[in-house]
């Protein structure tokens, strides 16, 4: 293999905790970042409301805290909690070094404040943002750093297919080396090799028919990590988005929750609102509640949509506040000043997902997972809004230090390097003949997903989609040995492990909590204290040495 290829750190993905991570790793080690698309292109990107952080006065740490473990319906690590809380002053003022523009406003004595917004859930005015784009300005933020850091190497369309471990004779993973990753653009599969290895990959939410999610969002991350045998948590609590744009070519266009925080109103078709029927808080309960809600009222009524409704601001309220969203619905042909906008609920992020401690240490040793990918114990059983972006900085922080220290350690022991990626192997395999295989199981798996395993769950409709993911896992795994491998069939390959993770996870819990609702459980079962449902893989590492 080229020399080319050989890392001190391997970092999976490029959104706000992939580069992150890699800004802070660069002053000691030297690192790849790879990543399928273009390396703006990622759930971050698109970020629209903002990051929590507790930067008013009259706010709390504390504050802070029991929002999220109100939101977390009894599932949240409360010491995960804190740690993220206490560290989001932290986490602005570092984006802010490195250049990004923020909303601010004039305070009382004429000095320049930070703006804040406020969305559900959240008890303050404690969201700090790039007025409805704050995701595009940490992003592009984060890519020009990178773009002109020293010891990195970043690797643009390259698609990482699987982790490579060293492993013991009962095939589990002793340590990660390194990974294969398909160039996209030329067919090319290559090997890097590394003593760490960090995934950055995002969440799932492709997995459902309807999402807010640009296409990357394809679990790989949480894939590769449980075929490597690590533990997969909460993959039951997927949140849907109350509020995306309903229209055919919208593609599911986010209308910021932030646009409820500053009056936005849901209403039915006839122009009455329905909220406060369905809880105290109206418009800013947590977003399982709203979706549910709207899910409800469109069910009841029959109707394609509810309306969200802040024409009463006026238009040169909303075109400061919310020019992005303002345009953009704008080109399909809607006028937010003066009419309401038609809305449904989306996929739109994943709580659970490959299992870490506070360092952001997998199960496997030299395996790190930061950011969407994760289960860290923040969320619980709903994710309060703005509260990711903050987990991915915390995080990738935490792991880079970590990372920090134990390569500092090899260096002074004079470790020896873990074993090369050996090339990649494709002498039995051809090409496909059959590519609508994939679309079709693409089409078909989305689809019982949203049908089956969406906003409201039974064990029937469960059962269901268990049946026709095992069939197609089936499918998918004889193809996958024959065929070479391409993004789509990769993609394919990690979205049914995926499904499959949900589905189990969602038969394992016997109760409605957060985001997880069944007909044939509907209440919460308090009768013994909540555990997040925990998914062990066959290859379990034998001595679990990760920490
Ligand atoms: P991402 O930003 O999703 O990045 C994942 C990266 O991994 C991408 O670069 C992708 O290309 C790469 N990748 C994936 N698989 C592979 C592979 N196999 N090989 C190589 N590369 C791979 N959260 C908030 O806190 N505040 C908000 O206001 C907010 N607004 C949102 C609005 C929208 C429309 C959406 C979709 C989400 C929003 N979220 C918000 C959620 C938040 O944006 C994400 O949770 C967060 O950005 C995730 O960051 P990440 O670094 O973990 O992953
Ligand atoms: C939004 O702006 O509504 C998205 C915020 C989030 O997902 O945290």
């Amino acid at each position: 293999m080229s020399p080319q290829n050989q890392f001190d750190v391997l970092v999976v993905g490029s959104g706000a905790s992939g580069l992150n991570l890699a800004l802070e790793l660069a002053a000691f080690a030297r690192v790849a970042v790879i990543t399928k698309s273009e390396l703006h292109e990622s759930n971050t990107y698109y970020a629209q409301g903002g990051i929590a952080a507790v930067l008013d006065e009259h706010d709390s740490v504390q504050s802070h805290i029991a929002d999220t473990l109100n939101a977390g319906a009894g599932l949240c690590d409360e010491d995960v909690v804190r740690f993220i809380v206490e560290h989001g002053r932290e986490a602005i003022e570092k984006l802010a070094g490195y250049g990004v523009e923020f909303t601010t406003q004039t305070d009382a004595s004429g000095n320049a404040e930070y703006h804040l917004t406020r969305e559900g859930g959240h008890s303050h005015r404690r969201v700090v943002h790039a007025a409805d784009a704050t995701g595009q300005a940490i992003e592009t933020t984060l890519e020009d750093r990178i773009r002109e850091a020293q010891n990195v190497t970043v690797f643009e369309h390259h698609n990482a297919v699987d982790l490579w471990c060293d492993r013991d004779a009962q095939g589990r993973s002793k340590r990660v080396t390194g990974l294969h990753a398909l160039n996209t653009q030329t067919g090319e599969v290559r090997a890097f090799s590394a003593p760490f290895v960090v995934l950055a990959t995002g969440g799932v939410s492709k997995v459902y028919l309807y999402t807010s999610n640009p296409d990357i969002c394809t679990g790989d991350g949480i894939a590769m990590a449980w075929r490597a045998g690590c533990r997969v948590a909460n993959m039951e609590f997927t949140q849907f988005h109350p509020t995306c744009l309903f229209h055919p070519q919208a593609k599911s266009f986010l209308v910021s929750e932030a646009v409820r925080g500053e009056g936005g109103l849901l209403k039915r078709p006839d122009g009455t609102r329905f909220m406060d029927d369905f809880d105290p808080r109206g418009e800013l309960a947590p977003r399982d509640i709203v979706a549910r809600a709207i899910d409800h009222e469109m069910k009841r009524l029959g109707a394609d949509c509810m309306y969200l409704d802040i024409s009463h601001k006026g238009q040169a309220f909303i075109e400061e506040h919310f020019p992005m969203i303002y345009a953009n619905t704008k080109k399909y042909g809607f006028d937010m000043a003066k009419e309401p906008l038609p809305v449904v609920p989306a996929a739109h992020y994943t709580c659970g997902g490959v299992m870490v401690d506070m360092h952001g240490r997998t199960d496997v040793k030299g395996l790190y997972a930061i950011g969407e990918v994760t289960y860290t114990g923040l969320h619980g059983a709903n994710r309060m809004a703005s509260n990711s972006l903050l987990e991915c900085l915390v995080y990738s922080t935490a792991a880079a230090e970590d990372i920090r220290a134990r390569l500092h350690r090899a260096k002074l022991e004079a470790e020896t390097l873990p074993p090369q990626t050996p090339p990649w192997d494709e002498s039995n395999v051809t090409g496909s003949d059959e590519q609508v295989v994939i679309s079709h199981n693409w089409e078909e798996l989305r689809r019982f997903m949203w049908d089956y395993v969406g906003i409201v769950r039974t064990d029937k409709r469960l059962a269901r989609a268990r049946t026709r993911i095992d069939m197609l896992q089936a499918e998918i795994v004889e193809y996958y040995g024959n065929t070479h491998v391409t993004s789509d069939l990769l993609e394919l390959r990690n979205l049914a492990v995926c499904a499959e993770l949900i589905i189990r996870s969602a038969q394992a819990r016997k109760e409605s909590r957060g985001l997880h609702f069944t007909l044939d459980y509907p209440d919460l079962d308090d009768s013994h204290t909540p555990t997040p449902t925990t998914l062990m893989p066959k290859r379990f590492p034998a001595t679990n040495e990760a920490s």
